[in-house]
């Protein structure tokens, strides 16, 4: 079988995606294509992956000292603790920098495990082989690693670390349950409208076959998410200006998050979906975004057979508590607050900046309709 593959050029690393559908048999054949060698390995894996699975994987894996590490993932394991453990793990075996750093999991062991591979003798190699789709169309890609803090919030310490090599099995989704599933699709479908209209309009026709995991649909849709992210973050490596676009929805998706105190009840991906609708409602709003794309993509939300809303889940006494968390995103430098707003699909605009009296007003308003 031909393997697929995309380059990342990035100033810190250049290094490639993989996309296979038979990872374990044919993982040793892509490390010997990228002369990729280390001494020791240490997998750190997802809870959920089967212990069967490591162990296939270890064995195959040529180097001759192999080692795993098994983290539940959750937002509060997200930690200093957990990087600790990987740290005290890797200088117990006395791993060097020319050893490697294996994450097998979602972005929650993805952005722990990076950023201890960062951090451990100032960077060790480290290869990404995400295990849920929101990882394999974003997390693995783009170098952003980090932790959270319990107190101040989510992802505020970590690094740019980008990785050595990203192995992408869509196999591994068979386990996903729905709700991770479109968590990932969310991530998707905000790549295609920053994009273009072609994209778009690609999922609006197949979303049916991409989530029911329909491998050719499923494979396109993954691949298209990854080089549109892959090329935003070759331009803007550090988030210094386009890499914004990415953010289409996750000012207010962070801000849902952190408002339900980041619970079950509203994960990640989920808070990205209505983040992602109530950017396009404000978009619509403020006339940038005109009514035939509003609607479209309004339909293309309701084809996702996703039940939360934010009027469900917040009241209005809730709207203070979620400006103070929009405030408080490290991407916003002053007072105000800066939203990626849409004007078209495939049309993004950055650098908005509102006051947040105005979006109070807005949620005053439409909080019933989102
Ligand atoms: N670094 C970045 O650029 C970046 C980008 C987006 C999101 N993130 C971070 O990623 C995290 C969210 O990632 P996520 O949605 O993958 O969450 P996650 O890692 O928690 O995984 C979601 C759930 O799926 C389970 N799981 C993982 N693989 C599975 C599989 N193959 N089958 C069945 N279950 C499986 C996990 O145990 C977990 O319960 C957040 O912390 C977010 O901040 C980082």
């Amino acid at each position: 079988m031909k393997i697929k593959s995309l380059k990342v050029n990035t100033k810190q690393k250049k290094y490639s995606i993989y996309f296979n559908n038979n990872l374990t048999n044919e993982i040793n054949k892509i490390l010997d294509k990228e002369r990729f060698k280390f001494e020791k390995c240490l997998i750190v894996y997802d809870s959920k992956i089967k212990r069967n699975f490591v162990e296939k994987l270890l064995k195959r894996i040529k180097s001759p000292k192999k080692y795993s590490l098994r983290l539940i993932s959750s937002e509060t394991n997200k930690n200093f603790k957990n990087v600790n453990l990987i740290i005290k793990y890797l200088l117990k075996e006395k791993f060097s920098r020319n050893d490697c750093v294996i994450s097998l999991g979602g972005g929650i062991v993805g952005d722990l495990s990076s950023f201890a591979a960062s951090i451990f003798k100032r960077g060790i190699k480290f290869i990404n082989i995400p295990t849920t789709l929101l990882a394999q169309v974003d997390a693995s890609i783009g170098g952003k690693t980090g932790i959270n803090d319990k107190v101040y919030g989510k992802n505020l310490i970590g690094t740019f670390y980008q990785p050595d090599l990203v192995l992408i099995d869509i196999n591994f989704l068979k386990t996903l349950n729905y709700r991770e599933l479109i968590c990932g699709y969310a991530e998707i479908f905000k790549h295609s409208l920053i994009s273009s209209k072609k994209n778009f309009l690609y999922l609006d026709k197949f979303i049916k076959k991409i989530l029911l995991l329909k491998k050719s649909y499923l494979t396109r849709a993954v691949i298209e998410s990854c080089k549109i992210k892959k090329e935003i973050v070759e331009k803007d490596e550090r988030e210094k200006n386009l890499r914004q676009v990415l953010n289409l929805g996750h000012t207010f998706g962070h801000a849902y998050e952190a408002a339900c105190n980041y619970t079950k009840n509203l994960n990640h991906g989920e808070a990205v979906i209505l983040g992602i609708k109530t950017a396009v409602k404000f978009s619509f709003k403020k006339k940038y975004l005109n009514k035939i794309a509003y609607n479209k993509i309004m339909m293309h939300i309701k084809k996702i057979n996703f039940k939360l809303s934010v009027n469900k889940i917040f009241k209005k006494k809730d709207i203070n508590k979620i400006l103070g968390f929009m405030l408080n995103d490290k991407k916003n430098v002053s007072s105000k607050i800066n939203l990626v707003l849409l004007k078209g699909i495939g049309s993004p605009i950055i650098n908005k900046p509102f006051h947040s009296n105005e979006i109070k007003k807005f949620f005053l308003k439409e909080l019933i309709n989102l």
